[in-house]
């Protein structure tokens, strides 16, 4: 099928913090990705990634993990959500949540994560300031499919900036920062287009092994 005979696909984004990943995102669909955001989804409810969204009039929700006894039943009330909006992308933008091993078989293949750093290197969190003081001289972030292994699923897109001298975590932040909102994008035009698979643990475009 052609890109214009397709419906836009229905994604939900889920995010902790300032939402500067889903501004991309809605800047991007606006000149023409071809998503329709059926929600925006934070585990705080101070999040202003939730202010970019009604900004956008995209609908919230706010799901805190002090409502529920676990992980497993915060987890299938976010499953719940997800479903009801018949999203077929999950797009974690800065969302700081370990995820249950079953809630990532759910969506297998269909959810999308941005970490900020060249993975395998700087896994979790403090990536910046960890690369930094390894000494790096390149730095960067990823796009990959989410597997049950925390920052571990097979790889989709990465971008490379320069670490400088004199560099602090935040500007390196800010340089990785510019990158993701061109990245991410890219990635979920890819799938939208269907042309990004994930097959037998390997991620493909165009039915080839993506090796970054
Ligand atoms: C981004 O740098 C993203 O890569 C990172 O959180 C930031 C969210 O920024 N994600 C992770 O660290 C996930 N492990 P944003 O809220 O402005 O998009």
């Amino acid at each position: 099928m052609v890109q214009s005979e397709r419906a836009p696909l229905p994604i939900v984004v889920l995010l902790s913090g300032s939402g500067s990943n889903l501004q991309a995102i809605i800047d991007a669909a606006q000149a023409g990705l071809p998503v329709d955001i059926r929600a925006v989804i934070s585990n705080k409810a101070e999040a202003y990634g939730l202010e970019r969204a009604r900004q956008a009039g995209i609908p919230t929700q706010v799901l805190s993990h002090k409502d529920y006894a676990d992980r497993d039943s915060y987890d299938a009330a976010l499953a719940a959500l997800i479903d009801g909006c018949q999203a077929q992308l999950v797009v974690l933008a800065g969302f700081m949540r370990i995820l249950s091993d079953g809630f990532v078989r759910r969506y297998e293949g269909r959810m999308l994560n941005i970490h900020p750093s060249l993975l395998p290197r700087h896994r979790g969190l403090d990536t910046h300031a960890r690369a930094l003081a390894a000494g790096d001289d390149e730095h960067g972030a990823t796009v990959h499919f989410v597997s049950p292994e925390l920052d571990a699923g097979p790889i989709i897109i990465q971008a490379r900036v320069p670490v400088q001298a004199g560099d602090t975590p935040q500007a390196l932040a800010a340089r990785v920062l510019r990158e993701e909102h061109r990245i991410y994008p890219q990635a979920i035009r890819w799938f939208a287009e269907g042309r990004l698979t994930l097959e037998q643990g390997r991620a493909l475009l165009d039915g080839q092994p993506i090796t970054p």
